[in-house]
């Protein structure tokens, strides 16, 4: 794991072996060395603007040069990471930017970052860009991530700051990577109170007992199939002097074959991420611990392997939720929001002051929205709270509507609510989970649904994300927790 350092060296002063600064586009082609930078272009002869664009190099967005560094450099190399035109820089841009400067040092041991901006952003893409997953690879790699990352002109408080939301990303992304035959829901239940226990909070797991006595009825339908059976997992953050509680609800469904509803085959290995929810939930609460924010959060994640056998539950059952609602199930493939139904129910008994809920939901969220953006469903200054705090982080969401026709397709003749759209319509796919899970929902409790089904893991790298898990909400949670106490005060 890379160290995050911070120092006030200046970038030519800095004696490791790859320094990474920043240089902004212009109209002709030819990059603009900051400022800040001055002493670093002072020892190429004030001539590094023109050796760059000799290189091709013209300060597009998160493009690198690398450069050896001449005398006058402390450092053995010289990167520099495009920002693109300097009037369009924001936290996001430097996230991506310096994830991508930090990503190509992986082979190197030590790195300093001097790029200028806001220095939380900068800091945090340091720290993102250090992120790999080889808990499975038995070769010693060459490309390992550098022993430490020198954050210059930041402080203590930036890094220790930004350790404490990465910790969580990252907690988020591990589990989201690590195989399904390596993470069923008793063993994932085992590593979340691991992580727990290390920072004192307090953990409780339902097994498959105390879900039957509990009438976790969505659970035990869901895990029903699996001879690793369901988990409902529940971590209870309570520092001194807090006042307001949130709650944050994950789908944890460690594997997703579809069960009876069986899923084809091609692409069915991308649901051992279908966990994300949960991950992330917990990676939240685990970073808001470790910030010590004064204010109560509780997260409830449902724990189940959706697998077809003669156990498992079927289209046309009728289950009732943990809440006492009757659900008439159609299709085993929505397992999410039966599971979410108790975990929702669950939460919801606490009475916190909000709720958040996380879940790999539908592919419908991704067919509306692309990969890289959640849909959010729930009441509406809470799903304009997530997708403001989401531009800000760089997680972006965008609200969706809970339409009349789509809420009529979903009335069943013999339970209370239909798990799909009677006769399985397609309409309004993403909208049928969101609508759903509002029967698990206390009507006056300020609540979002966030759908990563999309981005909670990416395809390739990207700025300050890996091909696999990528941590997202987590810094949202954070945010969206911060901005209740920001209210509070
Ligand atoms: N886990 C899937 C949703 C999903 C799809 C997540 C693609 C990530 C990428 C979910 O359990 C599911 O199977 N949803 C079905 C619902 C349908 C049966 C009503 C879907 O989206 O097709
Ligand atoms: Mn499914
Ligand atoms: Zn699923």
């Amino acid at each position: 794991m890379t160290e995050l350092r911070f120092d006030s060296a200046a970038a030519q002063e800095a004696a490791v072996d790859v320094v990474i600064i920043g240089a902004y586009s212009s109209d002709e082609s030819v990059p603009v060395i900051p400022e800040s930078a001055s002493g670093v272009n002072a020892a190429f002869g004030g001539e590094l603007s023109a050796r760059l664009a000799e290189i091709g190099h013209e300060g597009s967005a998160s493009t690198v040069a690398k450069l050896p560094a001449p005398d006058g450099l402390a450092a053995n190399s010289l990167f520099v990471v495009g920002l693109g035109a300097q009037d369009d820089v924001d936290t996001e841009v430097l996230r991506r930017a310096v994830a991508t400067g930090v990503r190509a040092t992986f082979g190197r041991d030590t790195v300093a970052v001097a790029v200028e901006g806001d220095d939380e952003a900068v800091a945090t893409g340091a720290s993102l860009g250090t992120y790999k997953f080889d808990d499975f690879k038995t070769d010693e790699a060459d490309d390992v991530p550098p022993q430490s990352v020198t954050v210059l002109g930041t402080t203590a408080e930036v890094v220790s700051r930004v350790e404490a939301l990465t910790a969580g990303v990252f907690a988020a992304r591990d589990w989201l990577n690590t195989p399904a035959n390596y993470l069923r829901p008793p063993m994932f239940a085992t590593e979340i109170e691991r992580a727990a226990d290390e920072l004192g909070l307090e953990v409780e797991t339902l097994d498959v007992e105390a879900l039957k006595t509990g009438g976790y009825g969505g659970t035990l339908a869901v895990g029903g199939g699996s001879e690793a059976g369901p988990r409902l997992v529940r971590i209870m953050y309570r520092p001194d002097g807090a006042d307001k509680h949130i709650a944050l609800v994950g789908k944890g469904i460690t594997f997703d074959t579809g069960g009876i509803s069986l899923k084809p085959p091609q692409g069915m290995w991308d649901m051992k991420g279908d966990m994300g929810g949960a991950g992330a939930v917990v990676g939240a609460i685990l970073s808001i611990a470790r910030l010590g924010l004064p204010i109560n959060v509780t997260a409830t994640v449902a724990l189940a392997e959706n697998m077809p056998s003669g156990s498992a539950y079927r289209p046309g059952d009728v289950v009732t939720a943990r809440n006492g609602k009757t659900i008439e199930v159609l299709n085993t493939d929505a397992e999410g929001r039966m599971v979410l139904s108790d975990a929702l129910s669950r939460a919801a008994e606490d009475e916190p002051d909000a709720l958040y809920d996380v879940a790999t939901l539908t592919g419908g969220a991704v067919i509306s929205l692309g990969a890289r953006t959640m849909g959010l469903m729930g009441t509406p200054a809470e799903t304009a709270r997530v997708q403001r705090l989401g531009d800000e982080t760089g997680e972006r969401g965008w609200a969706m509507p809970f339409p009349e026709d789509v809420k009529k397709n979903m009335e069943s003749s013999i339970a209370d609510v239909s798990q799909c759209a009677q006769g399985m319509k397609r309409d309004g796919h993403m909208l049928q989970g969101g609508i759903f899970l509002s029967h698990f929902v206390p009507e006056a409790l300020p609540w979002a649904h966030l759908d990563i089904a999309g981005p909670a893991d990416s395809d390739s790298a990207f700025g300050y994300l890996v091909k696999g898990g990528t941590g997202f909400p987590v810094r949202t949670l954070v945010a969206v927790v911060e901005d209740w106490l920001a209210e509070q005060s």
